[in-house]
């Protein structure tokens, strides 16, 4: 737990040293000291959430403005996961910088650590991706400009931001899908069925009934809980709510209630001076050892109608003298209301525990074929993706060979052997991209692909192939892959395509008889455009037992069937690209690949 502190997923890097000699340091980071007085913690001598919040929001806000040179407000947050309590005489330090820039909005990474002076010693406590938006103007929204990135680190946060980004745009959608699926089957189950109301007598005897958890409270909105624009800091929101979803869980448990995450924030609307805040909050759901309390914040002045600021979830544990969870008491909900809030609370701990498994996961410790179903389909798909991305932007790729313009790499570390194969087609991005995106066409050039079926069109960016390849020894089987490819379209201008691989496990595609299940762990293809025809196409693979045979023979400099797979990639490009003429280019319309 000691020791200095690094982002998530950070790799150890060099410092960068510009041409006047100086360090190099992000030009929007920020970062703030605090120490922990007891007028920042509650009454166990921990630091509140609440105000480690405030801190938080208060120096992205000021990363983000330094960027966008102008005024700056919270959008969202994403989950947050508290590792460690913060004792009063302790110090906390934040940092914040702005990872990347889209149009007005910017996404800004903060890592939180916590600092012992006495002992000299430091912990990460959490770390966060909010979102903030330059403030509109007369002239409309603000155009901001583009975040370089300079440094390895900076280039994968920047590359990543991007997946991070479409995936909390239709977080809400998820949720929703999730939902619904959720309380149908809640509602297919309903029918008075009377063994199902029995166990549900017996399952709530003894439970705490939800309405004692339930907490309202009103804050007057004052100019020291607002910026410079009279708009109440989200940070202040976030605080107010975690005050109330603290009461509401202490109820439950007549203890002390430690915050462990909190789901992602999104401020839907703007609140000035002036404004009443209602605070509501309940115990949702309790579990053997954690519970979920939903926590609303709508604002008001004078006469006019309530208006839905905020809506949160965060999960407490009650930690004993060990700081082990203890089990709590189990709560019986409300009728109908309270009962569908009690459905939807095990609906999100399976979207929680999907998303802090398959985003948080460290890609060293990803295990190799995840178990696929469409609820995690999106987690997955950006677990793909920015694998690949990751892998894509290493620095210390050392070139093993080169032949015919083709250029193999390899990058051997923590035991992970990995490889990248480079060429140069004279041919355009966007078709390159179409072309590859189907994997049933890869046999055309690739002799590896011996069969390749569909076998789920999980959504318009991902699709689930079975991959049979060649015995890798005289006489022995043949090799099956399930894959999940996802791709994505440039971002931005300068951005590539990806298209990314990865093993998953379905039910209905057991490993069979005849077939040795391989599994591939990160493997795909970046295509950037260089010109309007000239296009730089990347092959990159973290080499697993499964694969390794295919191309050892490759790096050891005994074959070059990869330079010979690479050129029939580039001949399969050069005579398909004008079958393609119909392709609406990307800025012209969505091309549909599938029906290319
Ligand atoms: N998470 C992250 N970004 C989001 C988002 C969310 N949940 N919802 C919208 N955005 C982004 C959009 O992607 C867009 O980014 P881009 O310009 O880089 O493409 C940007 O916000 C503006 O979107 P737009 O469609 O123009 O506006 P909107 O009507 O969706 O409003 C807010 C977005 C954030 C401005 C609006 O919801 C708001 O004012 N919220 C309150 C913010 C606030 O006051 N916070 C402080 C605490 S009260």
């Amino acid at each position: 737990m000691a020791g200095e502190v690094r982002p998530p997923e950070l790799l150890d890097e060099p410092e960068l040293i510009l041409e006047d000699g100086e360090v190099y340091r992000n030009p929007t980071e920020v970062k703030m000291s605090q120490i922990v007085l007891p007028c920042h913690a509650n009454h166990c001598g921990e630091l509140s959430v609440g105000q480690l919040l405030k801190w938080m929001d208060s120096t992205a806000c000021l990363s983000a403005e330094r960027h966008a040179g102008c005024s700056c407000i919270t959008a969202s947050v994403d989950d947050i996961h508290f590792e460690h309590t913060i004792g009063v005489g302790q110090v906390v330090n934040i940092k914040a910088k702005v990872n990347r820039a889209f149009t007005s909005s910017m996404e800004v990474g903060i890592v939180v650590s916590c600092e012992d002076l006495y002992r000299n010693r430091q912990w990460k406590v959490c770390h966060a991706f909010a979102t903030f938006v330059a403030r509109r103007t007369e002239a409309g929204k603000v155009q901001l400009k583009q975040v370089i990135p300079r440094t390895q680190a900076e280039q994968m946060e920047y590359s990543i931001a991007a997946e991070r980004r479409r995936m909390r745009l239709i977080h809400a959608e998820i949720i929703n899908d999730l939902l619904s699926s959720s309380s149908a089957h809640a509602v297919v189950r309903t029918p008075m069925d009377p063994h199902r109301a029995v166990s549900e007598c017996l399952q709530f005897e003894d439970a705490v009934p939800a309405e004692r958890t339930r907490v309202e409270s009103v804050e007057l909105v004052l100019p020291p809980h607002a910026n410079h624009q009279v708009s109440t800091f989200g940070g202040q929101i976030m605080a107010w709510m975690e005050n109330v979803a603290t009461i509401s869980a202490s109820r439950l448990c007549n203890a002390h209630p430690t915050l462990r995450s909190i789901d992602m924030f999104h401020f839907r609307g703007p609140s000035h001076i002036g404004d009443r805040l209602v605070l509501k909050a309940i115990v949702n759901n309790a579990f053997k050892k954690s519970m979920e309390v939903g926590v609303c914040a709508e604002a008001y002045q004078g006469g006019e109608p309530l208006r839905h600021i905020n809506t949160a979830f965060m999960t407490f544990e009650v930690l004993d003298q060990d700081k082990k969870p203890q089990t709590l008491p189990r709560i019986r909900p409300e009728p109908v209301d309270g009962k569908r809030r009690f459905q939807e609370a095990i609906a999100r701990k399976k979207v929680r525990l999907d998303r802090k498994y398959i985003i948080s996961c460290k890609q060293s410790e990803v295990p190799l074929s995840v178990p696929w179903d469409p609820s995690n389909q999106m987690y997955l798909s950006y677990n793909n993706v920015s694998a690949l991305k990751m892998l894509a932007a290493r620095n210390n790729w050392v070139l093993t060979s080169e032949k015919n313009k083709v250029s193999l790499y390899t990058l051997e570390e923590n035991h992970v052997l990995c490889f990248k194969v480079e060429t140069h087609v004279a041919i355009a991005a966007e078709q390159v991209f179409v072309l590859l995106c189907d994997l049933r066409r890869r046999h055309e050039w690739d002799p590896h692909y011996k069969e390749c079926e569909v076998i789920n069109h999980a959504d318009e960016d991902d699709t689930i192939y079975r991959v049979v390849t060649p015995s890798v020894s005289k006489g022995g089987k043949v090799q099956d892959f399930i894959l999940l490819a996802s791709r994505r379209r440039p971002c931005d201008s300068g951005d590539p395509y990806w298209i990314a691989l990865r093993s998953v496990t379905l039910p209905a595609f057991p490993p069979t008889e005849g077939y040795n299940r391989g599994e591939v762990v990160c493997a795909g293809f970046s295509i950037t455009e260089e010109d309007r025809c000239l296009t730089k196409l990347s092959y990159y693979n973290q080499a697993t037992p499964g694969v390794l045979p295919y191309i050892s023979t490759d790096i050891a400099g005994l074959s070059s069937s990869f330079y010979s797979a690479f050129a029939s990639c580039s001949a399969f490009l050069e005579e398909n690209k004008d079958s393609l003429a119909a392709v609406p280019s990307a800025a012209s319309g969505e091309p549909h690949w599938e029906t290319v």
